[in-house]
């Protein structure tokens, strides 16, 4: 006999495990299954964004950045840091912790939420007609294999991911050719390292290994720098990166990958049309990610994909068949944790018949290097492209007493408003904490607000966030303190 649930989550992703806490919440039975393992076998919830992505890549973007602290910038502020060593073995424990302390939160939520959790794999058997296979009421519903277990849910909502894109011909060995788990688990620093991508894994990575004492270079296809950011913020951040030392080269097309004891080759020929070639210890191949549906059996219950792989949704995230939805990264849409947790939320209260909402134009996108990158709204670029009439404003943190105080003074903030109404169209920013300062400019695009809104606003000094309140008073040319 086949356990019921109103709602059967597959994933426990951010996707997965926020959108089953949210449909507990509003009362309905709630079943997750998640496959992941940890290192002994046992389930590990929270999907990519707590194993091997958003957790574990900031914990040590974030150790890596006091150990570049502690042997070049401490000394400016007269503390002397002599013997200095560097334990990686530690660093990644600690890690290791960060994530473990995330993984038994999200077990914590869901008993908390009475939400069913059962570990192994979650697949579609079959739809079950109404009122067959013991669904009540006149819905019917789907028979879901979780593991070994049989489970009958009325509504299904699948958030299985995605996983990263191998370059062909170069497979993941996890050794020397990495993905973004092999990544987070480099044992030793390596003396060089290779990356394959200056998107956003490639940065974050490649700065965290260039603090640790690696000699970075990273591989793009594009002739571009982060083509998806506004081109000037892009531009400064390039800048940065240039002076710590991580080697961008542009435009290159990635040739033949050999793997051997030795390390890795990679042969390249440059935007300049040089046939080139890259020894490596180690290389990260981060060239984006694609959706995961491996072992769900999507075609034998005729759940449609794209050419991509992607599971195909409506704008309210319904899927092709009555009563499944899908969130996350395995549908259109950036791949980032806070738009699948608002996917899920959305999905779980439309199930109960209300009115979710995602508004896909305030997203935002942060960069967790140093200078942070972080935007939301149109760029610029995208901007002219349309042929929008806009007012654009910019303040340096240089000018900020603040980040004067803080030691870090690159960057700035830029605003991109409405020539006509002055609503705020983008916000641009580039700079320390850039990752908490750009909810403010969320907020304010969520209620429509215009720059002088913000210009009008008492923001607190000294902080960062009066280089917001100057930009936004930038837009109308009259700076305070710039
Ligand atoms: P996932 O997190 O991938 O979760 C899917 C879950 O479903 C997994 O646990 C998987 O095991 C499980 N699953 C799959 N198939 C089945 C099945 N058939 N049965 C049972 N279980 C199954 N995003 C940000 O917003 N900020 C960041 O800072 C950030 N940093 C990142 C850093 C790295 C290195 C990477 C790789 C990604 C990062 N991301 C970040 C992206 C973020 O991790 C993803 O957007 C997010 O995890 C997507 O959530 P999801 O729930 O859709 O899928
Ligand atoms: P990405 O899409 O950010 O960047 C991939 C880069 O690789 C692009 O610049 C692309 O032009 C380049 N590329 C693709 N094929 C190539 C090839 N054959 N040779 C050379 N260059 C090539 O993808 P990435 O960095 O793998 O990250 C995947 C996703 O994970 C991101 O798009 C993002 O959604 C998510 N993520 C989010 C983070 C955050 O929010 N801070 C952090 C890390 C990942």
């Amino acid at each position: 006999m086949s356990q019921q649930f109103d709602v059967i989550v597959i994933g426990g992703g951010p996707g997965g495990y926020i959108a089953a806490i949210r449909a507990a919440q509003l009362g309905f039975k709630v079943a997750c299954i998640d496959e992941w393992k940890n290192a002994k076998g046992g389930a590990a919830l929270g999907g990519t964004c707590t194993n091997v992505g958003c957790i574990p890549s900031k914990a040590l973007l974030q150790s890596s950045e006091h150990y570049e602290h502690a042997g070049k910038h401490f000394a400016e502020h007269g503390i002397e840091v002599k013997g200095l060593s560097l334990d990686v073995g530690q660093m990644l424990k600690r890690k290791d912790h960060v994530v473990e302390q995330n993984n038994k939160g999200i077990e914590f939520l869901f008993k908390k939420n009475k939400v069913a959790f059962f570990h192994g794999r979650g697949s579609f058997v079959k739809a079950v007609p109404p009122g067959e296979g013991g669904t009540s009421g006149s819905t019917g519903g789907y028979e879901i294999k979780a593991g070994e277990e049989s489970l009958i849910g009325k509504q299904v909502i699948v958030a299985t991911g995605s996983n990263a894109r191998a370059l062909p011909g170069a497979p993941f060995d996890e050794e020397n050719i990495l993905s973004n788990d092999g990544a987070l688990r480099v044992g030793a620093v390596p003396k060089k390292l290779g990356l394959i991508g200056s998107g956003v894994i490639g940065l974050e990575m490649g700065s965290v290994w260039r603090r640790l004492g690696a000699e970075v270079t990273i591989l793009e296809g594009l002739p571009t720098f982060l083509g998806a950011v506004d081109e000037q913020i892009a531009k400064e951040a390039k800048k940065a990166f240039d002076k710590q030392g991580l080697k961008i080269e542009l435009g290159v097309k990635v040739g033949e990958v050999k793997s051997g004891k030795k390390g890795v080759s990679i042969a390249y020929t440059t935007a300049k049309g040089e046939a080139q070639t890259l020894e490596v210890d180690k290389l990260i191949v981060s060239i984006g990610r694609v959706p995961n549906t491996i072992g769900l059996n999507a075609e034998g219950v005729g759940l449609q994909l794209d050419e991509r792989g992607a599971i195909v949704v409506d704008g309210d995230c319904r899927t092709n068949l009555p009563g499944v939805w899908a969130v996350g990264d395995v549908v259109r849409g950036p791949m980032l944790a806070h738009k699948a947790e608002e996917e899920g939320v959305a999905v779980a209260e439309r199930i109960a018949g209300q009115h979710g909402h995602v508004n896909f134009n305030t997203i935002p996108w942060v960069i967790y290097t140093s200078p942070e990158i972080a935007w939301v709204g149109e760029t610029e670029q995208q901007l002219k492209a349309r042929g929008a009439a806009y007012k654009a404003g910019t303040f340096p943190f240089m000018a900020n007493g603040r980040a004067r105080a803080l030691g870090d003074t690159t960057g700035m903030v830029k605003f991109l408003a409405d020539a006509a109404t002055d609503e705020i169209l983008g916000v641009h920013i580039v700079g320390p904490m850039a990752s908490e300062l750009i909810s403010e400019a969320v907020v304010a695009m969520e209620f429509k607000a215009s720059s002088e809104d913000i210009a009008r606003i008492c923001h607190a000094h000294p902080s960062l966030s009066e280089a917001t309140k100057e930009a936004a008073l930038a837009v109308d040319k009259r700076t305070l303190n710039f």
